[in-house]
């Protein structure tokens, strides 16, 4: 089986992505920074998996040290990018940062492939290109709407460049991978989400909260036009989203793409609402969530969730897990996350 580097490979989706990769036999090298990950994700991945993959911490930064990682390891057959500064707000306040280490990070990556003549590429983005969109659910062929963060336009400006460089490069492949809402952990326990600081996002917020990290959970607003007021979004499972990096980098590998340049939505093609999640939260896990309704968030958009047709025909994958399961494995982490720091 092919090499496969996978960039960001400490990081919550691109750890879980490994797994999955590893259990589907391919060979696995990850280049990390720990920018937002730590060194005991390797050993989690290895209490999984049994194998401890090949790890490089170099910054994707460093032009020298990218090219030193393709010298090593002359078997790489395809990437899987996903080391990326990812908060939304931060990228508001950082914003040189945001296009400095997303963009030359990428940049970096497909000038290696040129030299290295690596040719398969599998890109992690985000629903947010859609901002919000006019029709529900939200096809590939979606009018990309202009970011509502430097975080959201370093994505768009990455898939151009994606573009632009397949034009001199007619032997590169690329399949964009546009995730809804990663929720959820590895059914094991031993990975998952590790929020630095306060949580942005909703389900490590309401985990954060059940286990007693944080008081009680905003709900920026209940005045949407959405059946129960709160804003709906499509919450996928991390390990379903991991398994279509699966399905993605065998389409790559065995030049099954119908196109050089192919976009897929992951989700699970199904919207939920911040109570709704809030309420299975509480039934699956029997713990109850103490939260108030504040002003709606900065950017937030109303509704979106996506039409998974094009991802279940061309990669023969679907979501799988159901809500209730996904809420418990993140509950199941946030304790196994709470018992380790209390035994230290
Ligand atoms: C979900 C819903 C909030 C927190 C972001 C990025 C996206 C991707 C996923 C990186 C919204 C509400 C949240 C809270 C709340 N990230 N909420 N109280 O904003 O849909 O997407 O994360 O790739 O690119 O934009 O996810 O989890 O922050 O919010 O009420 O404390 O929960 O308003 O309706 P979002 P989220």
């Amino acid at each position: 089986m092919a090499t496969v580097l996978v960039t960001g490979g400490t990081g919550y989706i691109g750890s879980h992505t490994v797994v999955e990769l590893q259990e589907a036999g391919f060979e696995v090298v990850i280049i990390d920074n720990f920018s937002n990950s730590n060194r005991e994700v390797l050993d989690g991945i290895a209490s999984i998996t049994g194998k401890k993959p090949m790890f490089e911490e170099v910054d994707l930064r460093d032009r020298k040290a990218t090219y030193g990682v393709f010298e090593k390891y002359p078997g790489i057959g395809a990437i899987v990018h996903f080391a990326a500064f990812k908060a939304v707000g931060e990228s508001v306040e950082k914003p040189l940062a945001y296009y400095e280490n997303n963009l030359l990070s990428l940049i970096h990556l497909l000038e290696a492939m040129k030299r290295y003549g690596v040719n398969n590429f599998l890109f992690s983005s985000s629903c947010t290109v859609y901002g919000e969109p006019e029709q529900l659910p939200v096809t590939e062929d979606a009018p990309v709407k202009k970011a509502s963060s430097p975080y959201g336009n370093t994505k768009q400006i990455s898939e151009e460049i994606l573009q632009d460089a397949m034009v001199p490069n007619p032997e590169f492949r690329v399949i964009c991978l546009r995730y809804f809402n990663p929720i959820g952990a590895h059914p094991s326990a031993k990975i998952g989400e590790l929020p630095v600081g306060i949580p942005n996002n909703l389900v490590p917020f309401i985990t954060q909260t059940a286990i007693g990290i944080r008081d009680q959970l905003n709900v920026f607003g209940d005045d949407y036009n959405t059946p129960d007021g709160s804003a709906i979004r499509d919450y996928i499972n991390v390990v379903d989203l991991a398994r279509a990096h699966v399905a993605a980098i065998g389409r790559l590998l065995d030049g099954k793409q119908r196109s050089p340049f192919e976009v897929f939505n992951l989700g699970t093609g199904k919207g939920l609402s911040v109570f709704e999640i809030i309420h299975a939260f509480e039934k699956v896990t029997g713990v109850k969530i103490r939260y108030r309704v504040t002003n709606r968030r900065e950017g937030d958009v109303e509704q979106v969730w996506a039409d998974t047709g094009l991802a279940n025909r061309e990669l023969d994958w679907k979501a799988e897990k159901h809500i209730e399961e996904t809420l418990l494995s993140a509950w199941n982490w946030e304790k196994f996350l709470h018992a380790k720091k209390s035994t230290g």
